[in-house]
């Protein structure tokens, strides 16, 4: 596998493989990697792409007191992970070759951005957007792959790409989980012993009401309950919302639906979401 840190070097690359006839797929990611992001390449990969992989750890989409500083960063071992996965090239730019000097545009989505995690950390979308963007002008890839993990970030992508007419396909990936059905995130590392063996209700609450509200139980109600049940795991609860899993917005029965939440559990904050059957389907 390649390691670019240039902007030159990598247009360079892909234009040799575009030469070839090569299509391009690009999975966007902040490093610390886990088998969620292993299974974003492998993905792409059975498309027949070639495939790049970003590790950038985004300034931009973190707020003045989030975990910025903190990141897990450890790129040998990521670059290890992703040679095994059959990736063929890693863009890894420092902060400066992301954001020179003079750097000043901002790419907002409305709409889609505004409520759940857009609430919660204001700005952050912004960031999303605005990287992402970046990414898709410095790698040009015909598909990109995001984990449904980040439910509410592929739907701010998908916005800016049809808005943009960004010409990319956007391919979101089923969460991958844990034996106990966390999600696999690469903040879960903060958790100590205690708070991963709690962190299991987070998955477990949306599991239930999702269930509940799919038999037709009254879904503020059932949200309720699980907003109870989490606080009695130790989590704080950001939210827990049921929406219209296309546009984040007010959810109706005869259309898709997704249970999304976010909680912290210590400092540490977790989020998940699952789909909600109609009635009938469940
Ligand atoms: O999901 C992530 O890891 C990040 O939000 C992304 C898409 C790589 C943008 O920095």
């Amino acid at each position: 596998m390649l390691t670019i840190r240039r902007r030159d070097a990598l247009r360079e690359q892909v234009a040799a493989w575009r030469a070839e006839g090569s299509r391009i797929a690009l999975v966007p990611t902040m490093g610390a990697l886990h088998a969620g992001h292993i299974a974003l390449i492998e993905a792409a990969k059975r498309q027949g792409t070639r495939v790049v992989a970003s590790i950038f750890v985004n300034p931009k989409q973190f707020g003045p007191n989030e975990d910025l500083a903190r990141y897990p960063r450890r790129e040998a071992t990521d670059a290890r992970m992703l040679t095994d996965a059959g990736c063929d090239l890693l863009w890894a730019p420092a902060v400066e070759e992301m954001y020179p000097d003079g750097f000043a545009t901002t790419v907002s989505v409305s709409g889609v951005s505004d409520g759940l995690d857009g609430a919660s950390r204001p700005g952050h979308f912004d960031g999303v957007a605005t990287v992402v963007a970046k990414l898709f002008g410095q790698v040009a890839p015909d598909i990109a792959y995001f984990g449904e993990k980040d439910f509410q970030q592929i739907a701010v992508i998908r916005r800016m790409v049809a808005d943009l007419d960004m010409g990319v396909e956007i391919v979101g990936v089923p969460t991958q989980r844990d034996d106990d059905g966390l999600a696999l995130s690469s903040r879960n590392i903060y958790l100590d012993d205690d708070q991963r063996r709690q962190a299991v209700a987070l998955p477990r609450a949306l599991g239930v009401a999702a269930r509940a509200i799919a038999r037709g139980e009254d879904a503020a109600s059932v949200v309720n309950d699980a907003i109870v049940a989490l606080n009695a795991a130790g989590f704080a609860v950001d939210y827990v919302e049921l929406v219209d899993a296309e546009t984040l917005g007010p959810a109706s029965p005869d259309r898709p639906r997704r249970l999304l939440a976010a909680a912290r559990m210590g400092a540490t904050r977790l989020i998940d979401n699952i789909a909600v059957a109609g009635p009938g389907q469940g």
